[in-house]
């Protein structure tokens, strides 16, 4: 998954820990991401073609100076994964048009003067949102922000994913197995993976300088998936209902830093624009 040949041999299993300048240019490719999910927001109404916000983000993004990571990444076709629904993450934008009553998760990830910013929200289209769906995403939202709470040096991933888990299953969801967080930076997937659930103290130590994503998918359901012949798209079995969000942080002295933070404060929905 090496994409540029750099100086001195990386071993990728090794976590990457980066100085101070790194931190910079992953607040620009953070912002970039976050203000993408900024500008999207207005547009996820129902009747928007899927393929159309994905046009409006691709274009926005090179407006920006960047590029997607995920166009062409192992063959994805388009700049950003809408899924709608039943779906987990990864689909693709297309003829598909948002109805009364979604919920859709939509993935960004600008690629920034060589830098990735990795982020996504759930967002709720028309006012018909089930209460069910809307407790999904609420919930889904304290699960990540949750994980990110237990981030400091010392710490371990194994708290990290206690803590999603522990909230979502109290809820009477269930955590994805199948797809985790992951280190990133100038690989848009590195090290560490990061599960979203797991055993309080085991796991990563945590250092300062470590950069990854933290992103649960919580079903309504169980926590089983399945990939549709395209390839990508993944699916609940059982047809439950699925939210995400992710964020991209880098771990500090005392905590962590978010990278992909709302700069208009639109955390989760309802989003007052
Ligand atoms: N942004 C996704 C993540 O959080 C990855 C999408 S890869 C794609 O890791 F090819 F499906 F776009
Ligand atoms: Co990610
Ligand atoms: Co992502």
């Amino acid at each position: 998954m090496q994409e540029e040949i750099t100086e001195r041999e990386e071993d990728e299993n090794a976590i990457p820990i980066h100085p101070e300048a790194d931190f910079e240019a992953m607040r620009k490719a953070g912002r970039l991401a976050a203000d993408l999910l900024d500008y999207i927001t207005p547009y996820v109404v129902p009747g928007a073609r899927t393929g159309d916000l994905d046009d409006m983000l691709d274009k926005f993004t090179r407006d920006r100076g960047a590029v997607s990571a995920c166009l062409g990444y192992r063959g994805y076709p388009r700049a950003t994964c809408l899924s709608i629904n039943h779906v987990v993450c990864h689909g693709i934008p297309g003829d598909k048009t948002l109805e009364e009553g979604d919920i859709v998760n939509i993935d960004v990830t600008p690629k920034l003067d060589g830098w990735h910013g990795d982020s996504s929200r759930m967002y709720c289209v028309g006012e018909r949102v089930s209460l069910r769906a809307r407790r999904l995403v609420d919930i889904t939202y304290e699960c990540l922000m949750l994980g990110i709470a237990m981030v400091k040096p010392g710490a371990t991933l194994g708290d990290v994913g206690h803590a999603i888990q522990k909230h979502a299953e109290d809820a009477g969801f269930s955590v994805v197995r199948d797809f985790c967080g992951h280190g990133t930076g100038k690989t848009f997937h590195c090290q560490p993976s990061v599960l979203h659930f797991g055993m309080p103290g085991t796991g990563v130590v945590l250092q300062k300088g470590m950069i990854f994503t933290i992103e649960p998918m919580i079903n309504a359901g169980k926590y089983g998936v399945k990939v549709l012949s395209d390839g990508w798209t993944a699916v609940t079995k059982d047809k439950s209902l699925s939210a995400q969000f992710e964020h991209t942080i880098g771990v500090t002295d005392d905590g962590c830093e978010i990278f992909t933070l709302s700069p208009k404060g639109l955390h989760r929905p309802p989003y007052a624009v």
